[in-house]
């Protein structure tokens, strides 16, 4: 059967992009930043992303361009042996990520019909903190939009990759930029702003600790969408003209900038409101909606700003469901039908306990609950154990054979492809695994 492409190369990048960014930018950057303390993490997540993000962002797509595989028929086709576990891994993360990621999802929609009903104008006479502590620990509300969301993304990646993944990025993409520089603006023009944006940009190293690196790292591999096989299958979908590493380049760009825009959106607003930094996963929705009470015609932006959250952790959350509608296409000839709505309903019924976990089922371990363990073990484990392993299965396995494709055979000239090699045999998987053993203890 013929394998569908990419119709463009911007299409391509406006899809990538739109797999990367998402609400691991917009969400859970910034309060991972303010509860890390600031500038220290900005440094280090910013330092993450160049030495490593960018070199196995270009391993990940260079595996699925020369196979045009899944993560598993991708490492059944290079490595054979025991490799295609690490794309098992990858469908398995992919899928626990997305159970969680449609719960927060599913907020967003919700955020859009209270912004609409003006229920979050007038900050002075509701308690937004209360108002959002009141919607997360509620038992129905929010599995009926995760639901609802779930749906959504669904529908898309029945379309396919081209009519729907790549369509939808194209519009959505550039809209949502153009909104996030409309916010910045508002946001550190704010009077008390610049507490905030000294607390972003100015590093204080006596907040750094272990934890701050393996946080670091998670949030850049959970940004990029690696780790899990994403985009070995976007890189699938990728003609094998196209210029990689430069495609590539972009996609992190945009990633990095929609991150530390959605910083200085977020971070003034919380120190203009006199809010903490480190109020953790309700920071967007709290201080946010107290930003847009106090601009002119702030409803409008609201809605828009929430209408594009949930657009943004759409198109990333159909590159979740797509590695695993894809993995069952290909390896168990599945019809694209039937994964998808097989795949989505089995998310969702793992998706309710994890919002259940936030408010009325209260069973923890180790002080974290059903949500804090899926996000912890996808997140800050599976996430960078395949990369590492993809990193050491690019650098060692493949070596120059990787060089070769990423330049098309030797007719594109990329510099340092050297350095590339000597990152993800030696740099990604020894860092990494200092960080995942620094983090453990
Ligand atoms: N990168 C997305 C975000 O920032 C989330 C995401 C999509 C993802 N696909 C992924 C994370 C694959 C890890 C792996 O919101």
């Amino acid at each position: 059967m013929h394998r569908e492409n990419w119709g463009t190369r911007f299409g391509f990048i406006m899809a990538t992009a739109g797999s990367a960014v998402g609400l691991g930018n917009i969400w859970r950057f910034p309060y991972t930043t303010g509860q890390e303390g600031g500038g220290a993490f900005l440094l280090i997540y910013l330092a993450c992303i160049a030495v490593l993000g960018l070199a196995v962002v270009m391993a990940e797509l260079v595996v699925g361009r020369s196979t045009q595989r899944n993560p598993v028929g991708a490492f059944k086709k290079l490595g054979g042996g025991q490799w295609p576990h690490v794309g098992m891994m990858g469908v398995i993360a992919g899928f626990v990520i997305l159970s969680f990621y449609i719960v927060v999802a599913g907020w967003t929609i919700a955020y859009i019909f209270l912004m609409a009903r003006g229920v979050l104008s007038d900050p002075t006479a509701v308690n937004l903190e209360k108002v959002f502590t009141d919607f997360i620990t509620n038992p129905y509300e929010p599995v009926l939009y995760a639901s609802v969301f779930m749906g959504l993304c669904a529908m898309v990646v029945l379309k396919g990759v081209g009519a729907g993944i790549e369509r939808a990025s194209k519009i959505f993409m550039p809209v949502m930029f153009a909104i996030l520089i409309v916010l910045v603006i508002r946001s550190i023009t704010l009077p008390g702003a610049e507490e905030g944006i000294r607390f972003f940009l100015i590093p204080d190293w006596s907040k750094v600790s272990a934890d701050t690196f393996t946080a670091a790292l998670g949030q850049a591999f959970f940004s990029l969408s690696l780790g899990m096989g994403a985009l070995i299958t976007y890189g699938s979908y990728m003609p094998k003209d196209h210029n990689l590493p430069a495609d590539a380049a972009m996609v992190v760009t945009l990633d990095t900038s929609v991150a530390v825009l959605a910083g200085f959106v977020i971070l003034p607003a919380v120190f203009a409101a006199g809010l903490s930094p480190g109020a953790g996963p309700g920071l967007t929705f709290i201080t946010l909606p107290a930003v847009f009470a106090a601009i002119p015609a702030g409803q409008i932006f609201g809605i828009l700003f929430f209408i594009l959250l949930a657009i943004a952790a759409l198109t990333s959350a159909v590159s979740l469901l797509e590695v695993v509608v894809a993995y069952f296409v290909d390896e168990h000839k599945y019809s694209r039908r039937k994964a998808t709505v097989i795949v989505s309903a089995i998310c969702l019924g793992l998706g309710i306990p994890s919002s259940l976990s936030l408010g009325v089922w209260d069973f923890k371990i180790w002080d974290k609950g059903f949500m804090d363990w899926m996000e912890y073990l996808a997140v800050n484990l599976m996430l960078p154990i395949g990369a590492m392993l993809t990193s050491l299965f690019v650098g060692w396995r493949l070596g120059p054979k990787a060089v070769k494709a990423i330049t098309n055979d030797g007719t594109l000239n990329i510099p340092a492809t050297g350095l590339w090699l000597f990152i993800l045999r030696y740099v990604a998987p020894l860092g990494i695994l200092w960080i995942l053993i620094s983090g453990l203890n």
